[in-house]
């Protein structure tokens, strides 16, 4: 079982913790099979979203074809007063229907778990028909990290190993099963909106 998985970094910080993140389980669910890509905003420079404005710019057309690419997404954000980055909020709104039938998987660094902030992260998939893994992971950078970026807490990699695991089968799983739905053009499933005859 493979999945095409589309990391997100959304800190505008050189050397973020969420964003290092992000990459390591990029890599562990590289080794079981996934195909991978990192979209760092920090140097994509995806301009300001706006409402029917044509995609003239390159990067907001590859951003547009890489999260059509994705089967499932791995969004990292800092904690920034208890919600997501504006970074991370620019890059959902270019985007609704596709991420529909798509698992979503997030990492946050903060000093306080960063709770709310993947509620919220939740809350934004929802609203387009995505899935979330009911966890997230949360790193707190100067404890789990040292100062080359090295992990220095031996509970994190597990976690992100977990992530990495669960991100890949389980975005396998839905996708698959959201596209066969919209093949067999079934009336009566949640993905027939999105076929052919929808
Ligand atoms: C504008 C701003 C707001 C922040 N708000 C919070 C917060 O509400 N709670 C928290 O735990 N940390 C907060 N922080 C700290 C960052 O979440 C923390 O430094 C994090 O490690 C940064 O992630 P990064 O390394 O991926 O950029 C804030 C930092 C900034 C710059």
């Amino acid at each position: 079982m493979t999945a095409k998985i589309l990391g997100v970094g959304g800190s505008m910080r050189e050397g973020s913790y969420s964003t290092r993140a992000v990459s390591m389980c990029l890599d562990v669910a590289g080794t079981l099979g996934a195909e991978t890509r990192l979209l760092d905003l920090r140097t994509a420079g995806l301009p300001m979203y706006q409402p029917r404005e044509p995609a003239t710019v390159d990067i907001v057309r590859e951003v547009a074809e890489a999260v059509q690419w994705a089967d499932a997404f791995l969004l990292g954000t800092p904690d920034y007063h208890g919600s997501m980055s504006g970074g991370m909020k620019n890059f959902l709104d270019y985007h609704w229907e596709e991420f529909a039938g798509k698992l979503f998987g997030y990492v946050c660094a903060s000093h306080e778990k960063g709770l709310t902030v993947m509620d919220q992260l939740r809350t934004a998939v929802r609203q387009c028909y995505g899935w979330s893994l009911p966890y997230g992971v949360s790193v707190h950078g100067e404890q789990d990290f040292d100062l080359t970026g090295a992990v220095i807490n031996p509970r994190l990699s597990p976690r992100l190993n977990m992530l990495a695991r669960d991100l890949l089968i389980y975005g396998a799983l839905i996708r698959g099963q959201f596209v066969r739905d919209i093949n067999d053009r079934e009336r009566d499933t949640f993905a027939a909106r999105y076929g052919p005859q929808a």
